[in-house]
């Protein structure tokens, strides 16, 4: 079994929005009861597994099978694996047309840059498998490209295709149109676009751009398609448009859900949605995210900065630029507990007085909609504090040997480009003592803040 992935790798990742611990809590702030705890996980072209593998490493009591039509990136990912020693994890390459029904079911089901990149009997086979082998609270994750940008992605693309099929020469072309073109309008579309397909690998571009098989939907009909299968809208994975949307959809007036997520998309230009599924039937609860909330566990990297006067105290974000400046006296002893343990996550039933008040809640979802604070379902086997013998993800370390770019056990990317760092990192397995760990304790502090070391 070969296709186009074999000749040119696809350069993958791990994406965060795909981790079931994201999918369970998004599913749990909309009132269904997904699994927290052991699963069974599918992720449909798969690549080379450098999303499913990370996930694997991070829950080791639960199953993971990964499927790819390519042979060449199940090898690289078997690798791997082998040399993780993993044994709840597998990869096979397969057409997802033969998909043999015994290798379920599956309580999430992932499929990432597959939907908008398959012919459509293909993509028809993905919702007909999720239609078979979705627990009965399982959640689908799927990614596809959108209309409104679409439409200017799908002129791009048909100009890049008129090269002679290399990335170069179609981009070639493109500057070419764009040295020409007359209108102000048209000008600064291409100057867009070739400034996002210059920053990026031309892999990539080869695949997403220059491929076959290529759809972009609106996201009714994506979800008309979706319902022929029996599955029904969820929800975005990310948590932003799902917390803090541009218009509520009293705003907008619209009857329905899906037409109200229909127009957010042609109010916002939409491009590419992260969009949770569910069987249809199943009660979605929209809109009483606050009620739903103390169901989950919530972990900060937030840090506290200063105490003014009045009370109000200002944190740092630790992941990222910014600051808030915060209240609520509930709030602030919650952001105290949590910063002593992060990465690890705390139940908010324990965190939260019996009675919460209701402003706390809602300044919990708005820091989470703004990546300030993470709400999570799963426990992780992330490690807060040295321990005599600190072992790092086994994971890391292997992706340390190799290069800068290293996956957490948050799911996230962390680059290292000193490779001193990296060396150390390596060292730790398990065996050394802290005291015989010579490098600075200000690096093993930053390497259980990033989420690398186990607990
Ligand atoms: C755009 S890549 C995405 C890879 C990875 N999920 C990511 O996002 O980085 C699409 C993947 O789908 C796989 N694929 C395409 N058709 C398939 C099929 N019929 N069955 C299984 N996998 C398929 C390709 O081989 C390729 O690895």
């Amino acid at each position: 079994m070969s296709n186009s992935y074999d000749q040119v790798l696809y350069p993958s990742k791990a994406f965060q929005d795909t981790h079931p611990d994201r999918l369970a809590s998004v599913a749990i702030l909309h009132g269904l009861q997904p699994p927290t705890g052991p699963c069974r996980v599918l992720e449909v072209g798969c690549g080379d597994g450098s999303n499913l593998i990370p996930l694997a490493v991070a829950l080791p009591g639960s199953h993971f099978v990964g499927i790819d039509l390519a042979a060449r990136p199940i090898e690289l990912g078997q690798a791997t694996i082998n040399r993780l020693g993993l044994t709840h994890v597998e990869l096979h390459s397969l057409n997802i047309l033969d998909f043999p029904a015994h290798l379920g079911p599956f309580d999430y089901i992932l499929a990432h840059g597959f939907c908008s990149w398959v012919p459509l009997f293909v993509l028809d086979a993905f919702f007909s498998l999720c239609q078979q082998q979705l627990t009965p609270n399982g959640v689908v994750y799927a990614s596809y490209n959108t209309y409104p940008e679409g439409h200017i992605r799908a002129a791009t693309r048909r100009i890049l295709r008129l090269g002679d099929g290399s990335v170069a020469s179609g981009k070639d072309y493109l500057a070419a149109i764009r040295r020409r073109a007359t209108n102000p309008l048209w000008q600064s579309v291409l100057d867009v676009e070739l400034k996002r397909l210059n920053g990026r690998d031309e892999n990539v571009t080869f695949h997403d751009e220059l491929g076959d098989a290529y759809h972009t939907f609106y996201f009714a009909d994506f979800m008309e398609r979706a319902g022929a299968f029996g599955l029904q809208f969820l929800s975005e994975s990310k948590l932003r448009p799902v917390l803090k949307p541009a218009f509520s959809r009293e705003e907008l007036g619209e009857a329905d859900e899906i037409a109200y997520q229909q127009a957010l998309d042609l109010i916002t230009f939409e491009g590419f949605r992260r969009t949770l599924l569910c069987r249809s039937g199943l009660p979605v609860d929209r809109g009483n995210f606050a009620q739903h909330l103390p169901k989950l566990s919530l972990a900060s990297p937030l840090r506290f900065v200063s105490r003014s006067a009045s009370g109000a105290e200002t944190f740092r974000n630790d992941r990222g630029a910014g600051q808030v400046e915060l209240n609520h006296p509930q709030l602030l002893s919650i952001l105290h507990q949590l910063e002593m343990v992060w990465p690890q996550a705390r139940p908010l039933a324990e965190l939260l007085p019996a009675e919460p008040d209701p402003a706390v809640l809602n300044q919990i979802l708005a820091l989470s909609a703004a990546s300030l604070v993470h709400l999570r379902s799963f426990e992780l086997p992330v490690a807060h504090t040295a321990s005599r013998r600190p072992l790092a993800s086994p994971l890391a370390r292997l992706q340390a040997s190799s290069g800068p770019v290293l996956t957490t056990l948050l799911h996230s990317l962390v680059q290292f480009e000193e490779p001193s760092a990296r060396e150390y990192l390596q060292l730790l397995d398990g065996t050394r003592h802290t005291e015989s760990l010579a490098a600075g304790e200000e690096v093993l502090k930053a390497f259980y803040r990033m989420g690398l070391m186990l607990a």
